[in-house]
């Protein structure tokens, strides 16, 4: 039987050697094959319920918040933030950030979404209740949590 090869070597010893690491190189394939499932890799670089700046955050910002954070803008000119970009949502304020990245507890990003910073609320004035829906506000923590990747 194949399997049963000896691999130590003998007459023709350099043919075997190939031979022998053409026939594992062929096994562990096989393995590899078996035991890894399909989209494996896929899963690894875009984790299960990974929050996508691009994907989830940029519409929700762009529908409920860059009306006023874009430059000229009435929350721009106020504060300095401008949500319409990566670099100017993680710039912040003319006074600093507001997303610190992996808290969204301190973020005033995400904290001012349901009213706890001084009775500062935003968006400001959306609707009569003047919250944002609540799934666009886990999104919004979640994608903080997650690191506030720029994806
Ligand atoms: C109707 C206009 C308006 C909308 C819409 C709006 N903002 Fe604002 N925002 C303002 C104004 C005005 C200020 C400045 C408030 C102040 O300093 O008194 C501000 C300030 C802020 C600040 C800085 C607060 C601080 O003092 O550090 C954050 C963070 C913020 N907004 C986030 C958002 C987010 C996130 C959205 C969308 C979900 C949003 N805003 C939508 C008008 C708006």
């Amino acid at each position: 039987m194949w399997l049963t090869l000896s691999c130590n070597g003998g007459s023709s010893m350099k043919i075997e050697m190939l031979l022998c690491g053409a026939m594992l190189a062929a096994l562990s394939l096989n393995a590899l094959a078996t035991t890894v499932a399909p989209n494996q890799a896929a899963t690894e670089s875009s984790g299960p319920g990974e929050v996508s700046f691009i994907r989830d955050v940029q519409p929700i910002l762009h529908d409920y918040c860059v009306n006023c954070h874009e430059p000229g803008g009435k929350g721009y000119v106020k504060s300095g933030l401008d949500l319409t970009s990566y670099q100017g949502t993680m710039k912040g304020t003319k006074f600093g950030a507001v997303v610190i990245p992996g808290n969204s507890e301190v973020s005033t990003f995400t904290k001012l979404l349901t009213g706890t910073n001084n009775g500062l609320k935003m968006p400001m004035g959306l609707n009569s209740s003047g919250t944002l829906d609540r799934q666009y506000i886990l999104v919004l923590r979640k994608w903080v949590k997650q690191g506030a990747k720029n994806n």
